[in-house]
Parts: C-alpha cells; structure tokens; sequence
C-alpha cells in the first residue's frame, strides 16, 4: 500500500495579519509552523511521500523554513483557493499515483502519528476518513436578527480537522470534477468528497491538533509549547593514548605538545566528550555507532565533523541545545591560555552562542594513567530542550 501526504501552504494567512509573511512560515518555539506540520508524516513509516504545495514566489521562504528529507517532494505552486491548491497537489502525485492520500493543512502543527494511523485504518474504497471533535457547547440556530431560532442536536455534529484520507483515485476524480463544475472554495475535502457522493467517516480527532488561524491562535500556541519545556542531559566521555609525537588536537585547536594523541580520527578527545554528550541527550547511540573508527572514511577526520553531526541529529529532533560543558584531565598543556579560543571554536561548529559553552580542566594530581601522562581524558555535559509538543502523548 503506497500512503503519500499533501501540504497545503499556499494560504495568505491574511486573518492572522501582521508583517511577519504567511503563518505557515511563522516559527513555534524556534521551528516553523510549515515544518511541524511536516514532521509527523516524515517520522511515520506508513508514509512513502509528501508533496507540499506552496504560494507561487514563496520558494525562499519555504526552503529556509524546511529540511531536505528523503520522503519530501520537491514543492509544487499552489492556487487562488485552497480547494485551487488541493488539486495542484494531487495532480502533482499523478505521475506516480500512491494508494492512499491523506491532506493536511500546514497551518496545523500538532499533528501527532496516532492520529494518522486512526485515519489509515478507516478509510477504504468508497469511503473517506476526517478527523472529528464532539462539540461540548450547546449549539443554536439563529435568524437574521441574531434571535434563536432553534437549538441543534449536539450529538450529530462535529468538527472537523485535517489530515483527511482518501483514495487517490477517487479524491482526485471528485476534485477535478468540482473544479470543472466552477466551484472554487469547498474549505475541505471532505465536502469535495461528499460532492463526489463518496461516503466519509469520522475518526476520533485529536483537540491538540488546532489550525493555527488568528493571532490568538498563535499565542496560545507558544505559550502552551513554552509553557512545558522538556529538558534533557547527555553526557560523554572520552580517551585518547598520547604517544610520541609534537602536536596534539583539543577542542578543536590544533597546540604545539611534547607528544601527541593516538586514535583514528585527529583523537580530539574534548569534542569526542561532547559529541558524546550531544548523542546521549537525544538517545541516539555514541559516536562509535555514527562514525566508526572501522571505515577508513573517518581516518584522520576532524572531530568538528562529528561534533557539527551531532548537533544536527539534535536539531532534527527538535531539541534546542541551550548548554554544552566540557572538562579536560591532563596534567599537560595548560588549557588556561586556549580556553576562550576553545569556547569559541566549539560554539562555532555547534553554532550557539559562546556563553553557552564551557571549558574547563584539571590534572589528576599525578595519579594514574593521566598522572602518568599515557593518555590524556574529557568529560562533557549537554543540555537540550524540546518544547511542550510530544508526539507520543
Ligand atoms: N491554503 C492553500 N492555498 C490557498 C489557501 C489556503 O494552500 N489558496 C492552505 C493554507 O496555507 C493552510 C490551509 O490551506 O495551510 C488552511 O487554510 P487557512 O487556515 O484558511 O489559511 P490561509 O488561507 O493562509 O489563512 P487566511 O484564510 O486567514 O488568509
Ligand atoms: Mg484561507
């Protein structure tokens, strides 16, 4: 079964105003609303591909705003109307039509996975599936002068989010159908369906999965991602065997030494801690596991490749890494002297500020392997944090 996914971000977002540009490219807690809304379809191993459909012009923003990946189309133009944009989508995917379609709004970005497979598991030949909210306000029919008219049964309504799945086949006739009929601004595809006389059934939906409309809308979103940070620490550590030699690498630097540090890379054993580090806070295995001293790739590679790597893979997970704390054990050369050009080279791969990268060290008092300088050590400490949105809530 072929599953791709269509985004939708050609919209205006002229009720959410403002100078900013269009709420798609807006970002939450320091990534964009575009590719939050992304980011469920990409890590759900159901879905083969995405076609985003973005606003003739907007080829900048949206490639600022985004990470190349795999399963991600390059992007198509969108149209006047959403229903316009739809079908730009899934024209687009005809080429090499998938099984199964599901459409999302990119203004809507606390899309989790559970919520994709609830959708996948209803919908079938003949019949759609769209999210669904039971609505807990009692709801009133009204005339013209605002007066009730009549109270409606609750029970037999819902509203309805994205993503909405069908079958390719079918969603694509009934939209091409209602385009060549002039009509132009059917807000979801649910009613293009319906128009179509294809069936649509409501899966449960999910309240977090709000569109992101008005300004109140994105207020709300921040503060609620804010207001649940999710901090995690990584820790590392490292040794290299200094052998004869007259220079050595650490934390970047490349210091004049009396020996140098064995290893298959230039054995930096500072950024080899803090890579370390990087990885432990999003669980995501060790440096041997990422750059193997096996492959003759990584021989006699600068760590700062590692190191930059790492922070990557922690970006890409959404974690933000706000500190970085490294300790140095040698009894020789004096750090003192390169600290600061040290902070300086390792916030520059990692790219932070460097206030939020320490350096320190100590001897080992002429004790052991280090006091006896065989070899020379380093801890390291990394803090990152996720905002408020977990997928696996
Ligand atoms: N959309 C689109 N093409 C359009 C209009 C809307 O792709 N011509 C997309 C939007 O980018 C959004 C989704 O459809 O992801 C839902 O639309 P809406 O929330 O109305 O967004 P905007 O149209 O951008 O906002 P507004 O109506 O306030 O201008
Ligand atoms: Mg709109």
């Amino acid at each position: 079964m072929r599953i791709a996914a269509i985004i939708v971000a050609a919209g205006r977002g002229e009720r959410l105003g403002g100078e900013d540009g269009p709420k798609q490219y807006l970002r939450l807690a320091g990534k964009s609303i575009l590719a939050r809304s992304m980011a469920a379809f990409l890590d759900h191993e159901r879905i083969d591909r995405i076609q985003p459909v973005i606003h003739a012009g907007d080829d900048g923003l949206y490639r600022r705003q985004t990470l190349p990946h795999e399963k991600l189309l390059a992007p198509v133009a969108g149209g006047a109307t959403r229903q316009h944009s739809v079908l730009a989508g899934l024209t687009a995917l005809c080429g090499d039509p998938p099984d199964i379609v599901l459409i999302h709004d990119a203004a809507r970005p606390f899309l989790r996975p559970a919520l994709i497979d609830r959708l996948l598991d209803g919908v079938k030949a003949g019949t759609g599936a769209a999210p669904g909210l039971a609505l807990t306000d009692s709801l009133k029919r009204v005339n013209r002068e605002k007066r009730v008219a009549a109270t409606v049964d609750r029970d037999l309504l819902f509203s309805v989010q994205t993503p909405q799945a069908f079958i390719f086949a079918e969603i694509l006739k009934a939209h091409e159908a209602a385009a060549k009929s002039g009509e132009t601004r059917l807000s979801d595809d649910c009613a293009v369906a319906e128009r179509a006389g294809l069936a649509v059934t409501i899966v449960e939906g999910d309240p977090s999965n709000i569109k992101i409309t008005t300004r109140r809308d994105l207020e709300s979103a921040r503060q609620w991602l804010s207001a649940r940070p999710d901090v995690r620490t990584g820790q590392g550590y490292d040794v290299h065997r200094l052998v004869p030699g007259d220079k050595i690498t650490l934390c970047g630097l490349e210091l004049p030494h009396s020996a140098s540090l064995e290893g298959h890379s230039d054995a930096d054993v500072g950024l080899h801690a803090l890579t370390d580090a990087l990885l432990g806070a999003i669980g995501e295995g060790d440096i041997g596991s990422h750059f193997p001293p096996s492959d003759p790739k990584w021989k006699d590679a600068s760590s700062q490749i590692f190191l930059h790597r790492a922070a990557s893979l922690v970006r890409q997970c959404g974690g933000e890494i706000t500190h970085l704390d490294v300790t140095l054990i040698c009894e020789t050369p004096k750090i003192g002297p390169h600290r600061q050009a040290m902070r300086e080279r390792i916030a520059g791969v990692v790219g932070v500020e460097t206030a939020r990268v320490s350096v320190k060290a100590t001897t080992n008092e002429g004790v052991g392997f280090v006091g006896r300088k065989e070899g020379i050590a380093a801890l390291a400490t990394a803090t990152v944090i996720f905002d408020g949105f977990r997928h696996d809530e």
